[in-house]
């Protein structure tokens, strides 16, 4: 995780980040209510996974990556995120939780998204903090708001 860039001190990057943790900790939970034979507790979270991932993925997709799509440097690594967002979306979204083969599926798909976390938060928030002025975050932030109805980011 990038901790010497300051791109954590961005509010908008900071709720990035923490809508990553709540993700992963949703995942680590399904898992463990599955390994302990709550299957409908453990359904009921991957659910609650997916559904904060997609306003995660809104946010993302409609605020900080669509601006830096813009440059052809960057479109090249945010393209593939997009998919990988596509695919997890689509997979959680048939994930059988009294399957043994689903529930093998879902451990190695939180391992993917640490991979793709690691991408996001080393790789291309700390870029948004060179490349970004006031403009590029307020429409960062807009997205960010329509993602998330009735909800601000956490200014402190
Ligand atoms: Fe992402
Ligand atoms: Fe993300």
């Amino acid at each position: 995780m990038c901790h010497y860039c300051g791109c954590r001190q961005i509010p908008l990057i900071r709720d990035y980040i923490a809508e990553h943790e709540l993700a992963l900790g949703l995942g680590v939970r399904a898992l463990e209510e599955a390994g302990r034979g709550a299957v409908t507790e453990a359904q009921a979270t991957v659910a609650e996974m997916r559904a904060e991932l997609q306003a995660h993925w809104q946010g993302e997709e409609e605020g900080v990556f669509a601006l830096m799509r813009g440059e052809e440097l960057y479109r090249e690594h945010i393209d593939p995120l997009v998919a990988e967002h596509r695919e997890l979306d689509a997979l959680l979204g048939r994930l059988d939780m009294a399957s043994a083969d689903d529930r093998a599926r879902l451990r190695h798909e939180v391992d993917e998204l640490r991979v793709h976390i690691s991408k996001e938060e080393d790789g291309l928030f700390p870029v948004t903090l060179v490349e970004f002025n006031g403009p590029e975050w307020d429409a960062a932030i807009a997205a960010w708001e329509r993602a998330h109805p009735g909800r601000t980011l956490s200014y402190d």
